[in-house]
């Protein structure tokens, strides 16, 4: 039986919109527009990938599902609830978690390992003797292939990959259901980003994670998603499956960015002409009329300008925002 048909939506989010107040001048503020209008699911056990370029709102998404921020508007669902008072989101927290770009500034250097993975067992009292908090340590070191003798030594001692795992380790304390992977191999030499990402593939099938998988690089995310959200200045441009995506782009913000990605054949690399964008990609506080992208878009037209495209379903499951894109693929 096909398991996609199955799976049942952990996480829902709907029409979120995260606007930051941001000081123009004496008593002016503008609201920054970081996330605007992002709707998605992410069924049990899957990966959605989320990807775009710098600035686009992509951590902003994942801190938001957390709830570290309060959604301006939207609403974020768990097992088909809404998430709405404290209480939801204390419960929701025991059972989501977030591992962090930068392994280097997340971890206190003067933290031990065993301390930094026991932290959130202390917060959210999940042992009830010291035996039974350090057999959860190292049973969650084990889980990220960290040696037991670590346990003693601190955080600054360790290698960018080995401080990954620690990450990694600290984020499976409250054995959830659900993780942020916010660009988790980025910082990380290329050499051990296949490593770490393989451990995430592993933890998912062990542990039946469901994870929303952030990364600039969509060789990264290819691997380890179901589905692949593409962004653009707040907005999610086109949604579908990794492969789909990656065979087909219909939007052109993710045909540029597929083009850009390395293919290893030279003969097909040669049928695969490089799309290179023009312009910078504007502030989110001076974000174009109508379609975001109108001002890099090779297609732009007038109508471009005048609305803001629908989010629609153009094949099954295959979701674009183009005024254009039956015309233009
Ligand atoms: N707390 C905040 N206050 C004000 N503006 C913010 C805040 N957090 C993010 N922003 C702004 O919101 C926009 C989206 O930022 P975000 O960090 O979500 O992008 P990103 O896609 O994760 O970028 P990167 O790839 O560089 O990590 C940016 O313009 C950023 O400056
Ligand atoms: S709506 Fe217009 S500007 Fe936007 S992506 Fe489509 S063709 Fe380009
Ligand atoms: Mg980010």
């Amino acid at each position: 039986m096909n398991n996609s048909l199955t799976a049942q939506p952990l996480i829902e989010v709907n029409n979120l919109k995260q606007y930051f107040d941001i000081n123009v001048g004496v008593f002016r503020s503008r609201p920054l527009k970081a996330v605007d209008g992002v709707s998605f699911t992410i069924n049990e056990g899957k990966t959605l990938g989320l990807v775009g370029e710098s600035g686009c709102g992509k951590t902003t998404i994942g801190r938001s599902i957390l709830h570290l921020y309060e959604p301006t508007e939207g609403t974020i669902s768990y097992k088909g609830a809404v998430i709405k008072s404290d209480k939801d989101i204390g419960n929701f927290r025991q059972q989501a978690t977030m591992v962090f770009q930068d392994p280097y500034s997340s971890l206190n250097p003067r933290m031990t390992v065993a301390d930094i993975i026991g932290e959130p067992l202390d917060v959210h009292k999940l042992c009830s003797s010291k035996t039974e908090r350090k057999e959860r340590i190292l049973d969650l070191m084990d889980k990220v292939g960290l040696n037991s003798e670590h346990a003693a030594r601190y955080a600054h001692e360790f290698s960018g990959g080995q401080r990954q795992r620690i990450g990694i380790a600290r984020a499976l304390a409250v054995d959830p259901d659900f993780m942020v992977c916010d660009e988790p191999v980025s910082a990380l030499d290329v050499s051990i980003q296949a490593q770490v990402i393989n451990m995430f593939e592993e933890l998912q099938d062990d542990l039946g994670l469901t994870y929303l998988f952030i990364a600039h690089d969509l060789l990264v995310v290819r691997h380890i998603s179901d589905r692949i959200a593409v962004m653009y200045l707040g907005k999610i441009v086109e949604m579908s499956s990794a492969n789909e995506i990656y065979e087909h782009p219909l939007h052109p913000y993710s045909r540029s960015l597929i083009s850009a990605v390395p293919v290893p054949d030279p003969r097909v690399a040669r049928a695969h002409e490089r799309i290179v964008l023009k312009g910078e990609i504007p502030s989110p506080l001076n974000a174009p009329s109508g379609c975001c992208f109108r001002t890099r878009c090779p297609y732009a037209i007038e109508c471009c300008a005048e609305s803001v495209p629908e989010f629609e379903e153009i094949h099954e499951g295959h979701f674009v925002a183009c005024h254009r894109v039956n015309e233009i693929n």
